[in-house]
């Protein structure tokens, strides 16, 4: 595992030197300082926020608690990897690392976060990514941050390499693995809080690793799109479960949804509905397909089973049409994933930063972008029972349309989301998530 981890690294690694000295080139700078980033103190106190990496710098090295380090990248030289080793009694030092991606560096250990300057002032026409420019002012940076260098960098990442599909593939089996534990668990009467600690456990992550933080919803919650409450008590009468929950493998992200009904009742039925529609969209997960389409046909099938569902009574297309749909599924279909969760350049349509708006009606949507082999998107139907939704649609011309005595004996479940990643490949789609489920 670690060798073939090693040679998809040596890929990888190839890969991002052309497109960073394509990047570089186009913009005239002769070299690239990545900040890996800081732990900010809170506000008049002593204690750090969590450590976030700048994903420029994950792109380059899985480490995930490198304080202050830099990646410096000249075209046609070994990358140096400045790392930052205090020498503290307080906090324990970070080891010099040593692993299969670490043969591609000049590492140079500093011991004061300040001394790094000394390696990378001198080098001229050099542009610096760094989420505080402002600590680098007097660094000698060309620029900080430059936009049309960022999308020239941000625009490519879509592509994923073989490198990046494996560490999402090992996120997927973190995932599906803590997704079957927190089933149990609600399965067995456990509150949110609970099913939360089952799923960290079962990942093995702490809640600073999770990609994002886990949405737990029981009941009525599951009506709220990034419910972000756990409530330490069960209710009484556990009639569903909404985890949107993920895991990180060398900085990938996996994000994964799946809904649970208590009993085998309508609820459930309205789940395998969504399952099957999922499935049906995720095989659309093509190249040359517009990723726009797919959310558009999501629109179509949702109102399709509010139909068949005695929800509404417009025909499917009316429904579309006249924004009925989203009522009850107001969110994108998906999007990009990678080193962020929601990964950056979903609406590029060229590296020049050219870019394409979602259509009318649909805000929301975070991808507008035509597939290729190597994107790795979500795909993320919801069909919810919000109260702010609804209560907005009663009062509008959609009111009419909706059988609201069916709609209140779904709202007490709150709602439905089945979300996998899928990677589009040249022939059929590669479903990370449903493989990983299918090895648990
Ligand atoms: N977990 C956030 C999302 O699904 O986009
Ligand atoms: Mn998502
Ligand atoms: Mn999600």
């Amino acid at each position: 595992m670690a060798a073939s981890l090693a040679s998809l690294y040596d890929d990888h690694f190839r890969i991002q030197q052309s497109r960073t000295d394509a990047a570089l080139a186009a913009e005239g700078f002769a070299a690239l300082a990545i900040h890996a980033g800081q732990a900010p103190m809170q506000f008049l106190d002593d204690q750090p926020y969590p450590f976030k990496p700048n994903p420029h710098f994950k792109l380059w090295t899985p480490l995930a608690d490198a304080i202050d380090s830099w990646i410096v990248y000249r075209p046609a030289r070994k990358p140096q990897l400045i790392f930052l080793q205090p020498r503290s009694y307080w906090h324990q030092p970070p080891t010099v690392p040593e692993a299969y991606w670490t043969a591609h560096f000049e590492i140079l250990v500093v011991h004061e976060a300040s001394h790094a300057r000394t390696h990378i002032a001198d080098i001229g026409h050099c542009a610096c990514i760094a989420e505080s420019p402002q600590e680098f002012g007097d660094w000698n940076f060309a620029a900080c941050n430059p936009p049309r260098l960022l999308q020239r960098l941000h625009y490519p990442r879509a592509r994923k390499t073989a490198y990046e599909i494996e560490c999402m593939r090992a996120a997927s089996r973190l995932a599906a693995t803590a997704h079957r534990a927190a089933e149990a668990a609600f399965r067995s009467g456990a509150s949110e809080y609970d099913i939360h600690l089952v799923y960290l456990q079962a990942s093995r992550q702490t809640d600073n690793e999770l990609p994002y933080s886990s949405i737990v919803a029981l009941n009525e919650h599951a009506a709220v799109l990034h419910y972000q409450h756990q409530q330490r008590r069960a209710p009484d009468l556990l009639r569903s479960l909404l985890i949107d929950a993920g895991a990180q493998s060398a900085g990938y992200a996996a994000d994964v949804t799946r809904t649970f009904s208590a009993a085998q009742d309508d609820f459930a039925a309205l789940i395998r509905g969504m399952d099957n529609l999922q499935q049906a969209l995720c095989s659309q997960v093509r190249p040359g397909v517009d990723y726009t389409d797919i959310h558009l046909a999501a629109h179509r099938m949702i109102a399709s089973l509010l139909r068949e569902s005695g929800l509404i009574s417009s025909t499917a297309d009316e429904a579309v049409e006249s924004g009925l749909s989203s009522v009850f599924f107001p969110h994108g279909v998906g999007h990009l994933l990678g080193l962020q969760v929601h990964d950056v350049a979903g609406f590029m349509v060229s590296a020049d930063g050219d870019s394409k708006a979602p259509p009318d009606g649909h805000p929301y949507l975070r991808l507008t972008r035509t597939l290729e082999p190597g994107f790795v998107v979500t795909i993320e139907p919801g069909l919810y029972f919000s109260d702010a939704l609804l209560d907005a649609a009663q009062a509008s011309a959609h009111a009419a349309a909706i059988n609201w005595k069916r709609v209140a004996t779904f709202r007490p479940y709150g709602g439905i989301r089945i979300e996998d990643n899928v990677v589009c490949t040249a022939n059929e789609p590669e479903n990370l998530t449903r493989d990983a489920f299918a090895k648990v």
